[in-house]
């Protein structure tokens, strides 16, 4: 598939999708957001890839939405706007297959955004991370009034939201924004080995914990439950259940084929 503004690179059972439109700083225009819709829809399906690590080529990783694009918008627009990121990211939360962002430099406003949308953050030390959307007399609006105060609590939310502070990755570590902050010329291979080792693992029951992490977030703690015992039933359906207990029986490594 061509991308005007995307790269996409597959190896062993990993895609690494990257925004590549350095000279904006990688800033999200409606042509990014509809390419990055299309990618993930591709991935989705794909048979061929596990988990998926979403990164930005240059010195950011996504510097916000498109402040030029969104300029000129109106009430109506605006709105039609949000909901193309709101349901992309929203998509990119959901989808079954993990999803690691590689924060390599500017991750604001919507790419901040985008960033909470992934399932986790690893982050380079250049790496730095705001909400800086109220010095443009804007709300965020790729929801993450919603998931920054999920990740890091509401007083954390609000301060950053309030205040368009822009922190560095440590400081994002140390909120629980970021997973892991690694040097720079590591980040990619970091990123790597934590995706190949997602990725020997039995993959449906990787994405069953991630559909039940994920729902179960959303609603109360009994309804939670009763979504994990139904997807660890569900486990006991698969052939990888079989094989991942049989290889521990027998002492020898598991060979999952992911059904
Ligand atoms: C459009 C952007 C951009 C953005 C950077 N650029 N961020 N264009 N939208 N969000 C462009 C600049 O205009 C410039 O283009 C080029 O990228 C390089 O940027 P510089 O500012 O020259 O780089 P630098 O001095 O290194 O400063 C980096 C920066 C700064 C601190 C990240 O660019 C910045 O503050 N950007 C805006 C960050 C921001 O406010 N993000 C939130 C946006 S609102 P030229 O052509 O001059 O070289 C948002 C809302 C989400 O995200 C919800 C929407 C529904």
């Amino acid at each position: 598939m061509e991308f005007n503004s995307l790269t996409l690179q597959k190896e062993d059972k990993i895609a690494i999708l990257k925004i590549n439109r350095p000279k904006a700083l990688n800033a999200l225009n409606t042509e990014v957001l509809l390419e990055l819709d299309k990618a993930i829809e591709e991935l989705k399906s794909d048979q061929d890839v596990n988990v998926i690590i979403l990164s930005g080529e240059g010195k950011a990783f996504v510097a916000g939405a498109d402040i030029l694009e969104m300029k000129e918008k109106t009430a109506n627009e605006a709105r039609d706007f949000a909901k193309v990121g709101i349901e992309l990211f929203r998509k990119i939360e959901m989808i079954e297959k993990p999803v690691i962002a590689a924060v390599n430099g500017f991750a604001l406003g919507g790419g901040c955004e985008l960033s909470m949308a992934c399932d986790m953050r690893i982050a380079s030390e250049k790496a730095k991370f705001g909400q800086p959307e109220v010095g443009l007399g804007i709300t965020p609006g790729f929801a993450g009034t919603q998931r920054l105060p999920r990740l890091v609590g509401s007083a954390k939310a609000k301060e950053l939201i309030f205040t368009g502070d822009v922190i560095d990755a440590k400081e994002a570590e140390r909120i629980g924004l970021v997973n892991k902050v690694v040097n720079p010329e590591e980040l990619m291979d970091e990123t790597m080995k934590l995706a190949k080792k997602i990725s020997s693992k039995a993959q449906l029951a990787v994405r069953y914990s991630k559909m039940a992490i994920n729902r179960g977030i959303e609603t109360d703690v009994e309804t939670g439950m009763e979504i994990e015992k139904d997807l660890f039933a569900l486990c006991f359906a698969t052939e990888d259940q079989t094989e991942g207990m049989t290889a521990f029986s027998e002492k020898r490594k598991p060979d999952f084929k992911n059904k």
